[in-house]
Formats: structure tokens, C-alpha cells, sequence
């Protein structure tokens, strides 16, 4: 039987910046602590792209996409398209995509920017896969890159312990073999808006003196109810979507969630009955880097991954947005 073409990943990137925000530090610049960090979201540091060194998204991802091609000895310049998963662009205009497309030699690429919160990343794999399997692109470039202190208030102590800098890269490619891309779900519901977000920026309340003032530039969260909505739809998703393929905990070599909160993690991997080396886990050095989270866990675990493991992806995010995604891995074991 002939196998069909699927859109598979066949390499990987990442980078995190240098400064490394420890929770002792978080404790002298807010009322926390160690413990109660360490208990209620499983972060021990962060790495944050420090303002005074003037670089953005971008930045990460041009870092991430050198690691990518000395790892794996590939070029950039026969890429057709550049998507980045980011709500953190270097600016809200011009596109941050077609920055990065052109200091990565991506010549003859075009390029387009794509935000669905801390789910950006599965999307922009999903949009990626849907191009290749049509046979419209052959080699696409999805970056997740988030410069999450862009955005933090750290005078706010339920959400600055949370986030950090840093992005992931994936090369995809056709695979006529079949691995890649198998299935995914993916979910949106806007009584998120409510509990998660940036009020001020947009056009429904563009910067003034004011919104600063109020800093209302910074992103905000009802954790509770967030958590709450995290804990029931991720897991949901991502047990749905074994049932889905007949296929059980047993079958999977590896969950890559979302590094959201530890506790958020547990409960998906409970839901999917997974022992607890299958589940990638690396939120203690990185906390929450929103569109990086999923591709940086893969580039830190990539010696890990047999060609044909079976990977499920699974996110979590603003809006709300998230969903699950069903990978076989396609790059064999150096
Ligand atoms: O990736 C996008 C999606 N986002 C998420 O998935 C995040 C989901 N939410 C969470 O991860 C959790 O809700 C948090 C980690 C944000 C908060 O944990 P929690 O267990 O839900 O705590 P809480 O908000 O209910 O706060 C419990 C207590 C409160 O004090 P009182 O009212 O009980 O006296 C907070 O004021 O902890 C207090 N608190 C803190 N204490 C020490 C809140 N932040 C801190 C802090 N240090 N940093």
C-alpha cells in the first residue's frame, strides 16, 4: 500500500538568552518566594533577554536557526516560507517573519507572523502542514520565539514569576515515508478574553498616557479560573485525540506539552495514563516562554527521539486557544 505524503519536522533549533532570573532574585523584586514558586508552578529560573541589549523575537530566532544548521549541516536558502508563532514580534508593524527570513539567507521565502497565544506554535505547525501536504511548499520554517519580559509587569507577583525569553525553530519538510504531522484538534473559545490578556495596545485601547500609567501594557491573568480552563481542556484534547486513533498511553513515547504550570502538565499526563519518563518536562529552567515552549522542549530532548516515536504535542493559551497534535518523529537517532 502506497504510504501518503505527511508534512513531517526534519530539524530543530533553540536558543534561550544568557541571564538566567532565579526565584531568589524574583523574591527581592516582589513578595514570593522559593517554595511557593517552586510548589504552585514547578519554575526555578528563567532566562530573560535583558532590555538594554536592544533585540527582539527576532534575535532568539536567528540564534535558534544557527543552532538548528550546526546540528544538522542544512541550508536556509531554498526555504519558500518563514511562519512565526509569536505574541511578542519585534514591533506590531512591519512583519518580524520577513526580518528573520532575510538575515537567515531565506532569499526567495515570504513570510507571515501568527498569534494564537501560548497555542502559537501548534497552530503555525498546523498551518505549515497544511501548505507541504497540498504540495503547494516544500520546506517551511515554523518559529516559535517570545520575549515574554517584553510584556511582564515585575512589580506583579502572580505573573512575573511566571514567564521567560526564548525560541524554538522547526524545519518541515514532505515526508514520502509518512512520518510527521498525523492528526491534530484544535480548539478555540473566547470567554478566554476575559481572563487572560493585554487590555491596552490594540485598537480597542490604543496606547496613551494613561493605559502606561495604568500599565495596561502588561499581560494579566485570573490564574485561578485559567488554570482551571488549562487543566480540563488540555487534558481533554490530548486524551480525545489518542481515543480518536485508537491508540493509549502505551503507544506514546513521549508527551510535549506546554510549559504553562507543572500542575497543568500532571494532570494531562494522568489523563493519558503516562508513566512519568514519557511526559518532557523543562519549565524549572525556563518558566512559561509562550510560543517556545513546545519547540524548545523537543531541541532539548532531541537525542532522545527514535525515528517513528510517537509524539503528542499539546498546548494551552489565551483567548482561549489550545488543542493536541499527534507527531511521529522523522529524523533518525544520530
Ligand atoms: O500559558 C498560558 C496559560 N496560563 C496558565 O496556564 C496559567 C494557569 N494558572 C496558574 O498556573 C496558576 O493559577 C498560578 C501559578 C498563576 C497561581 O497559582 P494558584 O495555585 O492558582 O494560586 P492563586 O492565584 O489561587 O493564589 C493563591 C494565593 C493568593 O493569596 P491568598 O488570596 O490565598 O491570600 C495569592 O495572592 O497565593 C498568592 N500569590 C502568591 N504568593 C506568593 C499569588 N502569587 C504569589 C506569588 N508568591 N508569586
Amino acid at each position: 500500500m502506497k504510504t501518503r505524503m505527511k508534512a513531517a519536522i526534519t530539524a530543530i533549533g533553540g536558543y534561550v538568552p544568557e541571564y538566567v532570573l532565579t526565584n531568589a532574585e524574583l523574591a527581592d523584586m516582589v513578595d514570593t518566594n522559593d517554595e511557593w514558586i517552586t510548589s504552585r508552578t514547578g519554575i526555578k529560573e528563567r532566562r530573560i533577554l535583558k532590555p538594554e541589549e536592544g533585540k527582539g523575537a527576532s534575535y532568539l530566532a536567528i540564534k535558534a536557526v544557527e543552532a538548528m544548521k550546526a546540528e544538522y549541516g542544512i541550508t536556509t536558502e531554498d526555504i519558500d516560507l518563514v511562519i512565526l508563532a509569536s505574541v511578542t514580534p519585534d514591533m506590531p508593524v512591519a512583519i518580524t517573519s520577513a526580518f528573520i527570513a532575510q538575515e537567515i539567507g531565506a532569499k526567495h521565502a515570504f513570510a507571515f507572523d501568527l498569534q494564537a497565544a501560548c497555542s502559537s506554535f501548534l497552530y503555525a505547525v498546523s498551518s505549515a502542514a497544511a501548505y507541504i501536504e497540498s504540495g503547494k511548499y516544500k520546506k517551511v520554517l515554523v518559529v516559535g520565539s517570545d520575549v515574554m519580559s517584553s510584556i511582564t509587569d515585575y512589580e506583579d507577583r502572580t505573573t512575573c514569576i511566571l514567564f521567560g525569553d526564548g525560541c524554538g525553530v522547526a524545519l518541515m519538510e514532505p515526508s514520502e515515508e509518512g512520518y510527521g504531522i498525523q492528526d491534530e484538534i484544535l480548539r478555540t473559545d473566547a470567554q478566554g478574553r476575559d481572563f487572560l490578556r493585554i487590555e491596552a495596545g490594540g485598537s480597542f485601547l490604543p496606547p496613551s498616557h494613561e493605559t502606561i500609567d495604568n500599565k495596561q501594557h502588561a499581560i494579566r491573568q485570573e490564574g485561578k479560573s485559567v488554570f482551571r480552563f488549562a487543566v480540563s481542556n488540555m487534558a481533554d484534547t490530548s486524551a480525545e485525540i489518542l481515543e480518536k486513533n485508537n491508540m493509549t498511553g502505551d503507544d506514546v513515547a513521549y508527551l510535549v506539552p506546554h510549559q504553562a504550570n507543572l500542575r497543568i502538565i500532571d494532570a494531562t499526563a494522568r489523563r493519558m495514563e503516562l508513566t512519568p519518563e514519557k511526559v518532557l518536562i523543562n519549565i524549572e529552567k525556563y518558566g512559561n516562554t509562550t510560543s517556545a515552549t513546545i519547540p524548545l522542549c523537543l531541541w532539548d530532548n532531541r537525542h532522545k527521539f527514535n525515528k517513528g516515536d510517537n509524539l503528542i504535542f499539546a498546548a494551552f493559551g489565551g483567548g482561549f486557544t489550545w488543542g493536541a497534535m499527534w507527531v511521529t518523529w522523522a529524523i533518525d537517532k544520530k
